[in-house]
């Protein structure tokens, strides 16, 4: 079991908490989602209620260690205000003599924001001096950033080497423990739904999986590698041409151990990949040669809906087609419906995959919608994220 918070004495301490408000902006800097920051609520308000001095740092996109103004938390620093009710206080750097003497003059129960971490290059290079400025800031340190635990960082990795009193924040603990219910000790049937361009990048994932799950759907573009392996010829769709002996193991793999394999039956092509394209509706046999799948069909929507339904546990991470547009997004929108209409535990996470669920209107029945892509999938990969293992012993 993981320390959280709650096990700290924290009042009147600088608590440091670690969060990703890694949000997306317009070109305005206007925040376009706030799931990130609603996220880590929570572990913010528990701090200022026990009356800690709350030093909130984060990243936001990859400014390659340089100042990006575009990339300032500024914005974050506002909404994160108006919904603690609370001014929160923005600093002009994350380390250096101003922001030092900013903490120094806080009371309990207020809240300062550090401006974007990777603004130095020693962030991303998990840099011990620049792991200990930030310590110097603090008595305690809380990891509340889920969706950057896989990368080895220095607010993530080294600064845990100069501070003991450390813990999880409640939004890692919930990412973990929704984890652990899923994968590690699901109730049966665990069904893995798999969708997404590539093969390549969730090789990983995706052999991980086949210990655990009792079904696999594969849709998205890399369902089209996985017809190529069953000798289909499916036109100029996209495939990983030398993925596709990956794939033909894999499926093997799955029936040696007893796994059902689900696959499209029939799919949405289009002439070309553009929302004016023309459009048919083909089984997976008839897939015109200069035509390309995009979306899964009707006929596989029914079959994936009929394969999850005595699911008591399903994980999900890709879409199942090209859903930004909408000529082909029915597939990973009746997907989203099947998936809440299931009685299982679902948890879903990686990419775009909280975006269509959100699109289909469902993410109120979803059990548990993770703030993590990469993160995730590192999960699913079966590694110890290094942002946790940093907490043991703590
Ligand atoms: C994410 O958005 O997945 C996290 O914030 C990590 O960002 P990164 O991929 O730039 O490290």
């Amino acid at each position: 079991m993981i320390k959280t918070i709650k096990d700290l004495d924290i009042s009147g301490k600088r608590v440091f908490i670690r969060v990703d408000v890694n949000v997306p902006l317009d070109r305005y800097q206007n925040i376009t989602d706030d799931a990130r920051i609603q996220a880590i609520i929570p572990s913010v308000q528990y701090a200022l209620d026990h009356n800690a001095k709350v030093i909130i740092a984060s990243h936001l996109g990859r400014p390659k260690g340089k100042k990006v103004p575009e990339m300032s938390l500024a914005p974050v620093a506002k909404r994160l205000g108006r919904l603690l009710s609370q001014k929160v206080k923005m600093a002009p750097d994350c380390i250096g003599f101003e922001v030092k003497s900013m903490v120094d003059s806080m009371s309990p129960g207020e809240i300062l924001l550090l401006e974007n971490l990777r603004f130095h290059p020693g962030e991303q290079k998990n840099d011990d001096e620049f792991a200990k400025a930030l310590a110097d800031l603090c008595d305690v340190y809380i990891n509340d950033a889920f969706a950057v635990c896989h990368r080895i960082h220095a607010s993530v990795a080294a600064i845990t080497k100069f501070i003991k009193v450390r813990s999880a924040g409640f939004l890692l603990d919930k990412e973990l423990s929704y984890f652990k219910k899923a994968m590690e000790d699901p109730k049966h049937p665990l069904v893995a739904i798999i969708g997404g361009a590539k093969i390549s990048s969730k090789l990983g994932a995706l052999k991980n999986m086949l210990k655990h799950v009792d079904k696999f759907i594969v849709g998205g573009a890399m369902g089209n590698t996985f017809l190529k392996a069953q000798g289909l010829d499916i036109g100029k769709s996209k495939i990983e041409e030398d993925q596709v002996s990956v794939a033909a193991e894999l499926m093997e793999t799955a029936r040696e151990k007893g796994i059902k394999f689900y696959i499209p039956v029939d799919a949405v092509v289009a002439d070309n990949f553009d929302s004016k394209a023309e459009i048919k509706i083909v089984t997976v046999q008839e897939v015109p040669r200069n035509w390309m799948i995009l979306d899964i069909g009707p006929a596989t929507s029914a079959l994936f809906s009929e394969a999850i339904y005595d699911a008591k546990t399903i994980v999900w991470n890709g879409p199942l087609g090209a859903f930004e547009m909408d000529a082909f997004s029915r597939g990973t929108l009746a997907m989203a419906h099947a998936v809440a209409n299931s009685y299982a535990l679902s948890i879903v996470g990686g990419g775009d995959t909280d975006v269509a669920i959100h699109k289909a209107g469902e993410s109120d029945r979803i059990t548990y919608i993770s703030t993590g892509g990469g993160a995730f999938l590192a999960l699913l990969e079966g590694t110890t994220l290094p942002g946790v293992a940093a907490l043991d012993g703590c």
